[in-house]
């Protein structure tokens, strides 16, 4: 029997939560060979990720540098994964989403002509400054993939509008539902003593991050602000802050946020407590992508700390809101959630326009039809 040697090649944290489930159902399909590669543009956030879902990359290239730029990580994959392409001779390679690992796996595959499929494909905000370098990171892997696993119709009408084909097209829904859904348990306990400790049944917890290259600076002050306004006006907010291992990121919000009783400057949360936290917050407040798609599967009111999203889905669904990043409009807006019980009440119904768990099956019959295992096309996914 003929068996395909899949590729995915991934880096940082929401590549891995979001590829993790689809690794381990391709390891349960004797059709395909399973090749692991991380860059680690990411680290310890990787690491965590990997032991959860109990995966054991085949190869490491370990690019992670403290303060790392755009030159250097995009660098570092490319050539690395030169050796790996040419030791491996995968039939087809698994890039994820839009980070400059993405970028780098698929060009490096390319320049093997060995053919790619691009999980999470499709999302577009339309200005390429932002999400910054991400929106180009996307539309590029785009143009060099064969296969577009798109999460929503939204995502793969972005694609037909820019010429891809649509019998190489698949709406799968998103991989991160299928994470999201193994991970939150309804009994969860935290073991973390601070978070053991937050009577989250009396106390309003506002759950915060935010990295975005494009809010370093000026923004992600004014962000840090708004909280240290509605901590002030808001004795019974609890705000918890996993703080993004970017040393941009820690220095600011060291300086802005450090020395208030009730915000809670902790380090990035595991997978599995920070699904779980999720689940136990009022509020999120974020500039995370995987996060405006997971929180809505959970009920919680998300607002997006950007000014635009490729992520519209949620938008319309009502359970997420454009803040900005303006210190008055996201004070305002975070206090109107607090203050409204109405306004809040619309927010917080769940909503699951990113998908229903089985991205991944979805994406492996892609894989089946493509390599001709199977002869009908499957069926894209509808949400509603
Ligand atoms: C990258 C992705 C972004 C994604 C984000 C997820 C690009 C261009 N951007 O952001 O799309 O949303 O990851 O978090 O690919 N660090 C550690 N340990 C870690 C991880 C990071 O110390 O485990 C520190 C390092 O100093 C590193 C810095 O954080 O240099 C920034 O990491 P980097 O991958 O460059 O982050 P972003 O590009 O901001
Ligand atoms: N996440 C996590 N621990 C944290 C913060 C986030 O495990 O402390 C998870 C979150 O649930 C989501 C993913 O990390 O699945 C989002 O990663 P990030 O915000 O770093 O990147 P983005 O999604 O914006 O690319």
């Amino acid at each position: 029997m003929t068996t395909f040697r899949i590729m995915s090649i991934f880096g940082t944290r929401p590549e891995a939560i979001k590829m993790a489930p689809l690794v381990n159902t391709l390891e349960k399909e004797a059709d395909f060979e399973n090749i692991v590669v991380v860059t680690a543009q990411h680290r310890e956030m990787l690491d965590q990720v990997l032991n959860l879902f109990n995966i054991m990359p085949d190869h490491d290239l370990n690019i992670m540098q403290p303060g790392q730029t755009l030159y250097d990580i995009t660098c570092r994959s490319l050539k690395g994964l030169e050796k790996i392409l040419k030791k491996e001779k995968p039939d087809l390679v698994l890039v994820h989403g839009d980070t400059t690992t993405t970028l780098a796996g698929s060009l490096a595959a390319y320049y093997q002509q060995i053919p790619v499929g691009h999980v999470e494909a499709g999302l577009r905000s339309g200005n390429i400054y932002s999400p910054f370098p991400e929106e180009l990171n996307r539309k590029l892997t785009g143009g060099i993939a064969t296969l577009h696993f798109a999460p929503t119709f939204t995502a793969k009408n972005n694609l037909l509008s820019e010429g891809a084909c649509e019998k190489n097209i698949f709406v799968t829904g998103n991989t991160v539902i299928d994470a999201l859904l193994k991970t939150v348990k309804a009994d969860y306990k935290f073991n973390d003593i601070k978070l053991d400790n937050i009577d989250f049944a009396k106390k309003k917890v506002l759950l915060v991050t935010t990295h975005r290259r494009e809010n370093l600076g000026e923004p992600m002050e004014n962000i840090f602000k708004a909280l240290v306004k509605l901590h002030e006006e808001f004795t019974e907010i609890e705000i918890i802050f996993p703080v993004h291992k970017n040393p941009v990121v820690r220095n600011l919000a060291h300086r802005v946020l450090s020395g208030y009783n009730r915000i809670h400057l902790i380090e990035p949360l595991d997978y599995e407590p920070f699904a779980n936290l999720m689940a136990k917050s009022y509020l999120i407040l974020t500039d995370s992508g995987g996060i405006q798609e997971e929180a809505p599967a959970l009920g919680k009111p998300v607002l997006v700390l950007r000014e635009n999203t490729e992520r519209p889905e949620a938008v319309e669904a009502g359970t997420v809101k454009l803040a900005g990043i303006q210190c008055e409009n996201i004070h305002k807006i975070t206090r109107e959630l607090l203050t409204n019980q109405d306004f809040y009440g619309r927010m917080e119904k769940a909503v699951n326009p990113y998908g229903d768990g089985n991205a991944c099956h979805r994406i492996v019959n892609g894989l089946k039809y493509y390599f001709g295992i199977i002869y009908e096309k499957p069926e894209d996914w509808k949400y509603m």
